[in-house]
């Protein structure tokens, strides 16, 4: 296989990508599956690679490959420069202050743990109160929990609607003096609900609590702005958002992370090592400590460049678009009930199909070589507060069409008739 220079990349990676045309550059959509074309709506689990970032990731090994920060080669500058510039792609994407805010991580979980194992532990203490909402991913869940189990802190839990929109008197109410930290979702993974973080941040602020976003499901859909959202922590995956899996970022303020002890000792996160004593890195390499995931901060750099191409506040409205028509037409299905209907929504629909397991509509669909997630979502109370074992779950990204959606209405009514 040919391997696209570096030039060629950066010419392609200028070219504006209008959203209906966007499709053509994510070769595994091509495929077929169980002999029929591929309909890809699992895009909450993860996101197909455009072929810009398959290539800058081939080329690094082609021609690039090296650790970074460690030699004076060629290889290594050459490196070092592709993962630091990816960084500041990064920075520039989130409107974040400086690359000391950007910390690579492997992912939002990490993240998230990264918080509450440093931040956390140093300032949550025992009757303290960490704060999250009742739609949170696991991952915004457990690491919280083990914190407040080893501090003797408290979780407490905004409540949401039926809708699946979160009580925003209850949050003003459940803000008091022992809260340490506030933690929530962006976008609700198993809902598509869209939290005003804005308003809930500012609120918290007020009273001097931080609060980190998990942003897991908002950056392949929305802008964010790091200054104006103005939040403490803010976490994401590259894999959702068209880049590679195995690498995200967490941004944190300046002056909260140089205040935290670091999260893993090890090579690049130091400054000098004695047995007495180690001096830290500075920021933001205190958090990173050994080999990271070179190629990914790399194909997280094109995924970026890939999005910025694209006129995101259109990539929403065609999303809002497809949700619309999709939901529309989902709800004529009799039999079907829509678990999260918030006002305010990304691509993302939770749905049960009356005396029909889940799986067994995600095997059939699958079948018609559609795929979607079924089961818990990772969100397990979710599902406890709605009443369901699990759901159904067709995810879109700008790269789904209306005509896909028409298949899947179509293969809904065909799993009525084998199993209803
Ligand atoms: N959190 C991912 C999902 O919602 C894996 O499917």
């Amino acid at each position: 296989m040919e391997i696209a220079s570096a030039t060629y990349i950066e010419e392609k990676l200028k070219a504006p990508v209008p959203v209906e045309s966007c499709r053509f550059h994510f070769p595994l959509l091509r495929r077929q599956v169980n002999g029929k074309p591929l309909i890809y709506f699992d895009n909450a689990a993860t996101s197909q690679k455009p072929q810009v970032v398959i290539d800058a990731i081939m080329r690094f090994y082609h021609e690039e490959n090296s650790n970074i920060h460690r030699g004076v080669h060629y290889l290594s500058t050459k490196a070092t420069e592709a993962y630091e510039e990816a960084r500041v792609k990064a920075q520039k994407f989130i409107n974040a202050r400086s690359i000391e805010e950007v910390i690579y991580v492997r992912g939002t979980t990490e993240a998230i743990n990264l918080v509450a194992a440093t931040y956390g532990r140093k300032n949550v203490n025992e009757g303290d109160e960490v704060l999250i909402s009742a739609m949170e991913h696991h991952s915004n869940i457990v690491p919280w929990q083990i914190l407040c189990e080893e501090k003797k802190a408290i979780l407490r839990v905004i409540p949401m609607n039926d809708d699946g929109e979160l009580l925003l008197d209850e949050y003003d109410r459940l803000l008091n003096d022992r809260t340490k930290m506030v933690c929530l979702a962006h976008i609700s993974n198993a809902l598509g609900t869209i939290n005003p973080v804005k308003r809930m941040i500012a609120t918290a602020r007020a009273r001097g609590i931080p609060v980190l976003i998990d942003g897991a499901q908002a950056l392949p859909h929305i802008k964010v702005d790091m200054q104006d959202l103005d939040c403490d922590f803010y976490a994401f995956s590259s894999h959702k958002m068209f880049g590679p899996t195995g690498v995200g970022v967490l941004y944190g303020k300046k002056e909260l992370l140089s205040a935290m002890p670091p999260y893993q000792g090890g090579g690049d996160m130091i400054k000098s090592v004695t047995f007495e004593k180690t001096a830290y890195n500075d920021l933001p390499y205190k958090f990173e400590a050994g080999t990271p995931n070179i190629e990914g901060a790399i194909g997280l750099g094109a995924a970026i460049d890939y999005m910025k191409r694209m006129d995101l506040d259109a990539v929403a409205a065609y999303e809002h678009e497809l949700l619309t028509y999709a939901t529309t037409q989902l709800l004529e299905i009799s039999g079907l009930r829509i678990i999260g209907t918030a006002k305010e929504k990304a691509s993302v629909i939770s749905f049960v199909l009356e005396g029909i397991h889940p799986h067994d509509i995600g095997t059939i669909l699958d079948y018609e070589g559609i795929a979607i997630r079924t089961g818990h979502h990772c969100a397990q109370p979710v599902m406890q507060r709605f009443g369901v074992p699990a759901t159904a779950r067709a995810s879109f990204a700008f790269y789904n069409t209306k005509e896909e959606v028409d298949v899947l209405v179509k293969a809904i009514h065909k799993v009525k008739e084998v199993l209803g």
